[in-house]
C-alpha cells in the first residue's frame, strides 16, 4: 500500500498560517469554544451539514472525535483543522481535507464550516487558500474536490472565489440535514492557474497555539515572511 502513496504524507501536527488566520488540528482544550460556537451557530449550520447526533457537542463525543481525527491523520486519510483568527486566537470555524485517495488519484475532498458570528467577513476564503497550499504543496495532492448544495450561494461564491472549477451535478450525492440532496461538484488541480505558491516559515505560530513546528504559510509573495510568531 505504501508503494502507492506517491505523495509524502503530512506531519499531522502542522499548523498552517494564512492571511489573518491560522489553522491547526483540534485539541482537547478547544472543546469549550468549539461547542459554544457550534451551539451558537446551530440554526445557521444544520441546513447544510449531515444531521448532528444528539450528543454531538458533548465532551465525550468530542473526545471520540479527537481519537477519530488522530487515526485519520496517522493513516493519511483526512486532515481536520480548526480555523483561528491570527490577531486574538479566536476560534472561527473548521475545515477538513478529507477522503484522501492516494495511488493514481492523489485527491482529497474539502469541507468547511464557519461560526455564524464570523461568516461573511472573508475568513473562510483565507482559510481555504491556506488549505490549498497545504494540500498541494505539503500533502502533494493533485486534485482537491468540494461539493455543495445547489442553492448554497455562499459556498458557491467561496469556491469560485478561491479558484475552484465547477465540474457538474451529482444527483442525491450526500445526505444533508436528513435528506439525500443533489450537489454541485467543484475541483481545483495543482496545475490550475494561480495555484498558491509555497513557503515554509521558519517561525512557529507560537506557544499560545501549543505548537513549535514549522509553519506552512499561504498565500505567499516574494518577500520573506514577516508575521510575528
Ligand atoms: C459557506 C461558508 C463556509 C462560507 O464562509 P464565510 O466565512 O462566510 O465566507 P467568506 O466570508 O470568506 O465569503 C466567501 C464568499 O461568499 C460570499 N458570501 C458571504 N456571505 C454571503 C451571502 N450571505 N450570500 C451570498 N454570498 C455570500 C462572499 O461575498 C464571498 O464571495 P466573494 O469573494 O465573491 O465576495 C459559511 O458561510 C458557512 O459556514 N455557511 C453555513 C454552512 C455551510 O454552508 N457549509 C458549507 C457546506 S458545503
Amino acid at each position: 500500500m505504501a508503494l502507492f502513496r506517491l505523495g509524502t504524507p503530512a506531519e499531522p501536527k502542522h499548523a498552517i498560517r494564512g492571511d489573518d488566520v491560522f489553522l491547526r488540528p483540534l485539541e482537547a482544550r478547544d472543546h469549550p469554544a468549539w461547542a459554544a460556537l457550534r451551539e451558537q451557530s446551530r440554526d445557521f449550520l444544520t441546513p447544510w451539514e449531515p444531521t448532528w447526533s444528539a450528543d454531538d457537542l458533548t465532551r465525550s463525543a468530542y473526545r471520540r472525535r479527537l481519537r477519530r481525527h488522530a487515526g485519520e491523520m496517522e493513516r493519511d486519510e483526512a486532515y481536520p483543522f480548526l480555523i483561528f483568527r491570527q490577531n486574538d486566537g479566536a476560534l472561527l470555524g473548521g475545515l477538513t481535507l478529507g477522503h484522501v485517495r492516494r495511488g493514481v488519484s492523489q485527491t482529497a475532498t474539502l469541507g468547511y464550516w464557519m461560526g455564524q458570528p464570523f461568516a461573511g467577513r472573508g475568513y473562510m476564503a483565507r482559510a481555504v487558500r491556506a488549505a490549498l497550499t497545504y494540500g498541494f504543496a505539503h500533502l502533494r495532492l493533485h486534485r482537491i474536490e468540494a461539493a455543495c448544495l445547489t442553492h448554497n450561494e455562499r459556498s458557491i461564491r467561496l469556491l469560485e472565489g478561491t479558484g475552484f472549477h465547477r465540474e457538474g451535478l451529482a444527483r442525491a450525492y450526500l445526505r444533508i440535514n436528513g435528506t439525500w440532496q443533489d450537489h454541485l461538484l467543484f475541483a481545483r488541480l495543482d496545475s490550475d492557474p494561480a495555484a498558491p505558491a509555497v513557503r515554509v516559515c521558519p517561525s512557529p505560530i507560537g506557544d499560545e497555539a501549543g505548537l513549535s513546528l514549522q509553519t506552512i504559510c499561504a498565500p505567499t509573495g516574494d518577500e520573506p515572511c514577516s508575521r510575528p510568531a
